[in-house]
């Protein structure tokens, strides 16, 4: 593609950052990169409004990552990515959220890297910013929150291995990535670690798509919670006591739209 809309170079890959779902979210840099790319391989996350911008002529790959149902392994898509790069093609790697934040960009550039090929990084909008805003939490907040932790929750060999210490400290939010399997897990390590059971807490499924739902509670009673209200992956965990405020916000908002308090919308 030529003209001023062309930025992206042959032979380069951009590992691009797809955002958390709206596709209002996604950078300009992001949304004309798909539109010139020559080859898109995406992620299961990434939103059918912006798959629709990728041209009809593009070679389009998907790569999956559900978890337990990945598409293509990850040397697998590594591999492709360095065989698109060599075909000469304007090459974007299309991942939910930000590439760098649980995403695997780092494996995919380094590979690039070896490869002798070039790579460039478009950040996206990572989940937690996303949900934070969508459902007013502020994840970091002058009187309740002065350190803000990303962790994830993937299950390996049935547990999850975190420095439960740091994470059960007091004036900060945590915020767990892919954590909902391990729930019972997770809240179980808390408490024994000292975070009070009346911590806030909350789990916020497809933030910012037509399918968001979650549910607040609190450290002690989470897993029941969500349990009850059945959700599912996509989901984040958020701990700590700006949750209060997003419920507070949750509150007010169905107290001004005339309905009682339900689950956050
Ligand atoms: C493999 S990680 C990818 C994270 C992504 N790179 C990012 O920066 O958001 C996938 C996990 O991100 C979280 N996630 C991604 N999109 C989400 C959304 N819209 N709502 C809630 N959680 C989301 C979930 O925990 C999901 O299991």
């Amino acid at each position: 593609m030529e003209g001023e809309r062309d930025i992206s170079r042959r032979g380069c890959v951009y590992l691009v950052g797809a955002g958390p779902g709206d596709p209002e979210l996604l950078t300009l840099k992001a949304a004309r990169l798909i539109e010139s790319a020559e080859a898109v391989v995406y992620d299961h996350l990434v939103g059918k409004s912006i798959l629709k911008l990728i041209p009809a002529a593009a070679r389009r790959v998907y790569a999956g990552k559900e978890a337990g149902n990945h598409a293509l392994p990850q040397h697998e898509i590594n591999q492709l990515l360095v065989a698109l790069a060599r075909e000469g093609l304007r090459v974007v790697r299309l991942k939910g959220g930000d590439p760098f934040i649980f995403g695997r960009g780092g494996e995919e550039m380094q590979a690039l890297q070896a490869a002798g090929l070039r790579c460039e990084v478009v950040p996206g909008i990572t989940a937690a910013a996303g949900a934070g805003a969508a459902v007013g939490i502020p994840l970091t907040h002058r009187e309740h929150a002065q350190t803000l932790v990303f962790a994830t929750g993937h299950l390996k060999d049935d547990t999850v291995d975190l420095d439960w210490e740091a994470l059960a400290r007091p004036n900060q939010t945590v915020v767990i990535y892919m954590g909902l399997g391990a729930l019972d897990i997770i809240c179980r390590e808390l408490l024994a670690h000292g975070l009070p059971a009346g911590t806030p807490a909350a789990v916020i499924h497809g933030a910012t798509t037509p399918g968001q739902r979650g549910v607040y509670s609190s450290i002690g009673t989470l897993p029941a919670a969500v349990s009850e209200a059945g959700l599912r992956p996509p989901a984040l965990i958020v701990i700590g006591d700006v949750v209060a405020i997003g419920e507070a916000a949750a509150q007010a908002a169905c107290t001004l739209a005339g309905q009682g308090m339900g689950p956050v919308q």
